[in-house]
């Protein structure tokens, strides 16, 4: 598995998301869309709409991250609208195998999360049922948090739990990323790198997320 960086938009400039998409668009893997409703998480940022604005305005996939309750009611419409990886919250998640399974149906990869506090292995049967498990480094809701170190033994045992199953599984972090964080994620097993104010923040966008990547190929021994 390569490594990959998903900037995140939510520490872009709303107002112009066509640009901060191209800013990053010649190195980033992804472009990370934190969609929050004000209900599952306390901020509200963004939904299909402006997705599909952002779709039209981009050829960076885009990695809708759905904080949101009732997640089965409105996964499929970013999948359906062309979103390249929709990711729903377990917790948040009524019939997570059924939505899981409409977002492949209409031809995005499907992702699960948990939040710091959530442990893996519950979910360790549904792991057939995804293309990326989502491991929260921060409490989500907010950029620009300190990640936390916490999460560390959690994303070492989803490693184990996913090379055991289906190594084909991606599993991402998402939260507080940056140059000083992302050696100790990849070392642990990570390989999706969510980072919002490491790269928005940075003079040279691209040029952050080409650091990224270089520190978390390093750190993890993978290109
Ligand atoms: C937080 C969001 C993250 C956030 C990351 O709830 O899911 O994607 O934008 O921002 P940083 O990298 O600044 O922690
Ligand atoms: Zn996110």
């Amino acid at each position: 598995m390569t490594i990959q960086i998903s900037p995140s938009i939510l520490n872009a400039d709303f107002a112009h998301l066509a640009d901060e998409a191209a800013a990053v668009s010649p190195s980033a893997d992804w472009l990370h869309v934190d969609v929050m409703d004000n209900h599952f998480v306390p901020n509200l940022t963004l939904g299909l709409p402006v997705v599909e604005s952002l779709l039209k305005a981009t050829d960076t996939p885009l990695d809708c991250h759905l904080m949101i309750e009732e997640p089965d009611r409105w996964a499929p419409a970013y999948a359906e609208a062309g979103a390249g990886s929709v990711t729903i919250h377990a917790k948040a998640a009524g019939a997570p195998v059924r939505t899981l399974r409409e977002i492949r149906r209409l031809g995005a990869r499907a992702g699960l999360a948990l939040n710091p506090g959530e442990a893996v292995e519950p979910y360790a049967d549904l792991i057939g049922e995804m293309d990326m498990l989502l491991l929260m480094t921060v409490e989500p809701g907010f950029g620009g948090q300190k990640f936390l170190d916490m999460v560390l033994p959690k994303i070492r045992r989803a490693r184990e739990l996913l090379d055991s199953r289906d190594a084909s599984v991606w599993l991402q972090v998402d939260g507080g990323v940056s140059a000083e964080t992302i050696e100790r994620a990849a070392e642990a097993g990570a390989d999706v790198f969510v980072a919002g104010s490491a790269v928005y923040g940075a003079q040279d966008p691209a040029g952050a997320v080409e650091s990224l990547r270089s520190l978390a190929a390093e750190a993890s021994g993978r290109k």
